[in-house]
């Protein structure tokens, strides 16, 4: 059942060009697209994993579609609400997530127009929801999301492409190509700097923010080890205080628009004698330079890059949790599909 790989994570991983390139290839139907385009308004509703998804959403989508967007915790929205007003999307692998599915119904109650983004046909949002755009990771076995996490952005980042007239066709039919590039990296060096550590954090800005917490919910979530996500910088108004030789930081690091501002906040926490296991792009000798392990990823769209710095980051736990023999598919405490609230 496993393929061939030691777990259904490590298989789900190296399924993720797939999913990506499936999700883009079945591509959405005449009514989503109409939803998607007379939006003017968007909240996200999720959980876990696919809230970060969401998140990385917000980034991407709010400077190019010019439309205010929200992102909400599941288990928030129902207590504490936001306007309710304007397209609610849920997003959900499972499709089950009580508190997301409490949340689409009082949207819905409210006469909001309702979407859902989800894997598993039939599954109770999709009965929810007035639109479903499917997601296409195939099932997933392993407790920690990995292949729904891609599929989730090819979906997320096709709706960018509907508001965008399809200025990302092109990029979008070959970012599969990026996220195969990185599956094989070699992680040993940075996996013998976390397995001993008691806390790691990632940091990033802008996507590479929730990019980075979903890097640490993966970390904590399999290896156990305490991990934290921060806006890179934030680590300065506090965090700053539990740096030491022994606590490696995690720094998703890209070229872009705040690549200059990441390598000086990378030199305060060098000062603080943090070692640093940096991704940052195949050639960038200054970063490589600066830091203790450089993890190189293709030199692509900045949305690519969102999806290879992720995986690159699964791997990271995935050999983290390998080396402590950790009980990978079904770490301790988890259900797959949390149908509490
Ligand atoms: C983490 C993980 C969870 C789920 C969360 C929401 O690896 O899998 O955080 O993302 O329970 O689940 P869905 O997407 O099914 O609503």
């Amino acid at each position: 059942k496993k393929g061939g790989f030691a777990h259904f994570m490590l298989k789900e991983i190296f399924e993720q060009p797939q999913a990506f390139y499936e999700t883009i290839r079945v591509g959405v139907d005449d009514a989503v697209r109409k939803v998607i385009r007379s939006a003017e308004e968007i909240t996200l509703v999720a959980c876990g994993t696919s809230y970060h998804t969401a998140l990385i959403f917000k980034y991407l989508a709010e400077p190019l579609c010019n439309i205010p967007i929200r992102v909400e915790l599941g288990s928030e929205f129902k207590y504490y609400p936001p306007p309710l007003r304007g397209l609610v999307i849920a997003v959900t692998q499972s499709g089950e997530t009580a508190d997301t599915m409490a949340a689409l119904k009082m949207a819905k109650a409210h006469n909001c127009p309702t979407f859902a983004i989800t894997n598993v046909q039939g599954s109770t949002v999709t009965r929810i929801a007035d639109t479903t755009l499917m997601m296409r990771a195939g099932p997933e076995i392993s407790v920690a999301a990995t292949k729904s996490y891609i599929a989730q952005l090819a979906a997320l980042m096709q709706i960018v492409n509907i508001r965008c007239d399809g200025a990302f066709d092109d990029m979008l039919a070959h970012a599969h190509l990026a996220i195969d590039e990185v599956l094989l990296q070699d992680m040993a060096d940075a996996v013998a700097l976390c397995r001993t550590a008691e806390h790691v954090f990632f940091v990033g800005r802008g996507p590479f923010y929730p990019v980075s917490l979903e890097g640490a919910l993966k970390m904590k979530e399999i290896s156990y080890i305490h991990a934290e996500g921060y806006a890179a910088g934030e680590l300065k108004h506090g965090p700053f205080a539990l740096l030491t030789p022994e606590t490696p930081v995690v720094a998703v690091c890209p070229p872009g628009a705040t690549y200059p501002v990441m390598v000086s906040n990378i030199k305060e926490m060098k000062a603080r004698r943090a070692p640093i296991i940096a991704l940052g792009v195949k050639g960038d000798s200054e970063l490589e330079e600066i830091v203790d392990i450089f993890i190189p990823i293709p030199d692509t769209h900045p949305m690519v890059q969102v999806l290879t710095t992720s995986v690159v980051l699964q791997l990271l736990s995935y050999h983290t949790a390998c080396a402590l023999q950790c009980d990978i598919d079904k770490p301790r405490n988890l259900a797959k599909s949390v149908t509490v609230e």
